[in-house]
């Protein structure tokens, strides 16, 4: 799968977004390296703080159906003339699992940027944090 057509399935991802609080849709799609995609949205909630991102909701599906290591990348697409950059609480959560995960940003138009997820979240905290 090529960056391109993992940028591409988050954007269809979109579509599936609950966003009726910041009519912001999100979607994200996280590929494994034994091919795997797995998508999410964003979910909103009438908590507002209860709301989960695009990126934690394909994490979630990941971890949840066993795959747990071996990612590669994340693309992430949301509809504004920004780049869409992951929030603080999915670096960490993605931190958890793939430090040097390639996070591919994308904005409204399609287009994106790629950075290593530790330069987005330098000295994370992680799991050997508690040896
Ligand atoms: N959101 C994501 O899903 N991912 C991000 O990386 C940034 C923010 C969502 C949360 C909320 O539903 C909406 O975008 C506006 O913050």
């Amino acid at each position: 799968m090529t960056d391109q057509e993992l940028v591409q399935k988050a954007i269809e991802m979109q579509r599936f977004s609950y966003v009726p609080y910041s009519h912001f849709p999100v979607g994200a799609a996280l590929l494994c390296e034994d091919g795997r995609v797995f998508t999410g949205c964003n979910v909103e909630n009438a908590a507002y703080g209860s709301t989960i991102c695009a990126e934690r909701t394909a994490l979630l599906k990941a971890v949840s159906e066993g795959c747990r290591s071996g990612w590669t990348a994340i693309a992430i697409a949301g509809k504004g003339s920004d780049y869409c950059w992951p929030c603080g609480s999915c670096r960490q959560m993605l931190y958890e699992f793939a430090p040097n995960l390639r996070v591919l940003a994308a904005r409204g138009d399609g287009k994106f940027v790629e950075m290593e997820l530790s330069k987005l979240l330098p000295n994370g905290f992680g799991p050997q944090a508690l040896n």
